[in-house]
């Protein structure tokens, strides 16, 4: 069983970065693999549009889209995290799963039956619109939402500042829990 866990924020070493971490961490302990990716430094366009994925199980454009969708098929589960932007996770984590849900339904729903878990961190407000779209990316690609005892949110401004936020790491405790009791249930 493994995860790999996503940081939609264009700032290196930011609060996302830091929460998913955490959580990393609190995967790892429960004896779940995971690895982190952070779009930071990939170039990730947006979808064209055109179809040409059909069947050939990947994007036509030249980017960093193709190797990271690679990346995902070898996973049992998706954990992404985002900054809120405007109230929206950030244009670099939207181009990713619009690109990464468009190849998956042209290749016979590809993501379907893993684990998704979605975080996000904003300063002030919007962090329940911005997992909202995270869920529906999870739920429209036919994969399992796993959820916490609240929403998976924090409020952060400055790097570094999530970090104080006891509540946000206690979701993302009762995430890892949750996810390892789901791991347990699917292996019957
Ligand atoms: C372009 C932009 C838009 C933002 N919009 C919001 C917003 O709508 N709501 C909010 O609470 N915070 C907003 N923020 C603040 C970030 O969400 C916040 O600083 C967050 O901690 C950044 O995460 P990071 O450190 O992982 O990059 C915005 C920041 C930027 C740069």
């Amino acid at each position: 069983m493994n995860i790999l866990l996503i940081s939609g924020s264009p700032r290196k070493k930011g609060n996302t970065e830091m929460l998913l971490e955490f959580c990393s961490q609190e995967v790892e302990i429960r004896g779940i693999k995971t690895d982190l990716v952070c779009l930071s430094d990939k170039i990730i366009h947006h979808c064209k549009g055109c179809n040409k994925c059909r069947d050939r199980d990947n994007c036509i454009l030249q980017d960093d889209f193709n190797r990271l969708y690679r990346q995902v098929l070898d996973y049992d589960g998706l954990v992404i995290g985002t900054p809120v932007y405007v109230g929206m996770p950030t244009s670099l984590i939207m181009a990713f799963i619009q690109r990464l849900t468009m190849v998956a339904f042209n290749n016979g729903r590809s993501l379907s039956g893993k684990f998704g878990g979605g975080f996000a961190i904003g300063g002030e407000a919007g962090q329940l619109a911005a997992i909202t779209d995270l869920i529906k990316f999870f739920l429209v690609n036919n994969m399992v939402v796993i959820g916490s005892d609240y929403w998976n949110i924090g409020f952060a401004t400055k790097k570094g500042d999530i970090m104080e936020n006891d509540k946000s790491l206690k979701y993302i405790e009762n995430f890892a829990e949750n996810l390892l009791n789901h791991v347990k249930l699917m292996e019957g």
